[in-house]
């Protein structure tokens, strides 16, 4: 990143809601996380910005958006913390490495704090070492396997299923 441009982290709006979506998509694709029960659409976006707008961050680089950060906020019934769930976050690829990340990350945090948040929570895939990395320099810890598996209900599926019986 030249050192003359401005990096400025902001809240989004729904004039950002296409170029985060596109910079989503090149983000997350099907190869990024194959595994992940979450997938990238334009219902995330919408549906974190009518949940917790204000959890819903761009990094805009020379008028340009070039990363965001969407989360929101969780109150489990049998525990009184507030937990703050970082749902995406995103560089646009080439600008990765520079800081950008880390500046989205800064300001949803602090903001998480603000509104009695506890702890956050990420989740990723296991594979997702440069994810796992950052979220580790931001202080995250307590890595947690959890099991993730798939049952086909197509109906050939279901036949040879059937059959092996
Ligand atoms: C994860 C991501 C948002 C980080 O953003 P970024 O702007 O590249 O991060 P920063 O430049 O602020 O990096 C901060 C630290 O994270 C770690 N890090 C970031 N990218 C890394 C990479 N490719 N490999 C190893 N460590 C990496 C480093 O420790 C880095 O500190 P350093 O530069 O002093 O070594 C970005 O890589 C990205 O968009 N990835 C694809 C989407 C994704 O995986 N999102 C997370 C799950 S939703």
């Amino acid at each position: 990143m030249d050192d003359e441009a401005l990096l400025d982290i902001r809240d989004m709006t729904i004039d950002d809601f296409a170029d985060v979506f596109h910079l989503g998509e090149e983000l997350f694709t099907s190869d990024y996380s194959p595994s992940m029960y979450r997938t990238w659409d334009e219902y995330e976006i919408t549906t974190l910005f009518n949940s917790d707008s204000e959890l819903c961050l761009v990094a805009e680089l020379d008028g340009e958006i070039v990363g965001f950060a969407l989360g929101t906020t969780v109150e489990k019934t049998n525990s009184s913390w507030k937990y703050g769930y970082l749902v995406w976050i995103g560089v646009r690829p080439g600008l990765q490495k520079a800081g950008v990340g880390d500046g989205l990350f800064t300001e949803i945090k602090r903001r998480m704090l603000d509104q009695g948040v506890r702890m956050m929570i990420i989740d990723t895939d296991a594979d997702n070492e440069a994810g796992i990395r950052f979220f580790q320099k931001q202080g995250f810890d307590n890595m947690r396997e959890h099991v993730y598996m798939t049952l086909n209900l197509s109906k050939k599926a279901i036949r040879k299923r059937k059959r092996s019986d």
